[in-house]
């Protein structure tokens, strides 16, 4: 049984204190320009303090046109490097690793520009990106984790999950191209894997490097990822690719994989050294020693951490420690961190008290 509090180290070398990553959690609390901001740096500085063993801050949109959330944090631009560099620094006093979720939000982006994906889309009106502009999208993921690197961070993460760009290139339903990022899972997968090569040849083996995928639905098949996995896996390039499962331990929906939590499917593969993160409904120290049982190496935590910015430490004082259920008070959300913007945001998860008419 692996210890939730043992460290993990990973291939870059990077050693994280224990098994608790803070997921990416998006909270617009950045300024309109995509720089970042004072609360967004409390905000995650906070969860540095309340014992993770990784902070990431939210998706960070790599280009302009990929920008998916108003008040999202931007990549996308070298003067961005001193605010970046300050949350780095402060994050790494706290003994804690610091990681940068690098996006795109393809054909999701904020209305209002024009909008590209891997081929046209009738539901969104976003057009097809020549061969050009895809090699122009995955050069933009390497330069922003060479920005990331600058700053000072550990590492990134490149968001392969939620039918965002890289996630909409592997689905063979968004992805129809004909030229050599469409067609196979191999050629859809190779924006993926060229931003891997791209970051390695210029970041170094040392900078710690992750991906983030989904496992079913966002018209993408399960067999698929699995493959895709086991062969990402293999190669052996990544530091760490983190399953974002929305419920750890829910059966997957294709039958072929029945019988097995999303966990287990994982979990299961051969990993080498590729470490295993999993993300979905873990809000209590049993939940999160389940999923190492059941084979992550460790867990990513996002809602618990909203209302509870020391959610590992309290888990640390009581193994069975579960966090209360929502909806919270603003005074409590806004004691955790949470300025009014991200508030709204959280209105949508249920999470806020409504307010006495
Ligand atoms: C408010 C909110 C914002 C989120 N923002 C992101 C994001 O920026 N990037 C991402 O990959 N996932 C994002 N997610 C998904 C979380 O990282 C996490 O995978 C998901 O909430 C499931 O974990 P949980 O049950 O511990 O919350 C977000 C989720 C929530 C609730």
């Amino acid at each position: 049984m692996t210890d939730l509090f043992a460290p993990l180290t990973f291939a870059s070398g990077h050693t994280m204190k224990n098994r608790f990553m803070l997921a990416p959690l998006t909270n617009q609390q950045s300024h309109a320009d995509g720089l970042f901001s004072q609360a967004e740096h409390d905000w995650l500085l906070m969860r540095a303090k309340g014992g993770f063993g990784a902070v990431m801050t939210a998706a960070a949109y790599v280009q302009p046109c990929g920008k998916g959330f108003e008040g999202q944090l931007g990549f996308d631009e070298d003067r961005f490097e001193t605010a970046l560099a300050s949350l780095a620094s402060d994050i790494k006093a706290q003994d804690c690793l610091a990681i940068a979720q690098l996006y795109h939000a393809g054909l999701r982006a904020v209305p209002g520009r024009e909008i590209v994906g891997p081929s046209d889309d009738a539901d969104t009106g976003g057009r097809a990106m020549t061969t050009d502009e895809v090699e122009e999208m995955i050069e933009a993921f390497i330069t922003s984790a060479q920005r990331a690197q600058r700053a000072g961070f550990d590492g990134v993460e490149m968001h392969g999950a939620h039918s965002y760009i890289l996630c909409q290139f592997l689905s063979d339903e968004l992805n129809r191209r004909d030229d050599r990022f469409g067609g196979s899972l191999e050629n859809r997968a190779s924006p993926i894997r060229e931003v891997i090569s791209g970051i390695r040849a210029r970041c170094g083996s040392d900078f710690n490097l992750g991906l983030r995928l989904s496992p079913e639905r966002m018209q993408i098949r399960t067999g698929e990822m699995v493959e895709l996995v086991a062969q990402l896996m293999a190669e052996g390039n990544l530091d760490y690719i983190d399953m974002s499962l929305w419920d750890c331990f829910k059966q997957a929906e294709e039958d072929e994989f029945k019988g097995k939590t999303l966990t287990e499917l994982f979990a299961g593969l051969e990993r080498g050294n590729t470490k295993l993160g999993v993300a979905g409904q873990i809000r209590s120290g049993p939940s999160a020693q389940r999923a190492l049982d059941e084979g992550a190496d460790f867990v990513l935590i996002g809602r618990a951490a909203i209302p509870e910015h020391d959610f590992p430490e309290r888990v640390r004082r009581d193994p069975a420690h579960e966090m209360p259920p929502p909806p919270f008070s603003r005074e409590h959300l806004q004691s955790e961190g949470v300025s009014p913007p991200f508030l709204t945001y959280l209105d949508v998860f249920a999470f806020v008290e409504k307010e006495e008419a």
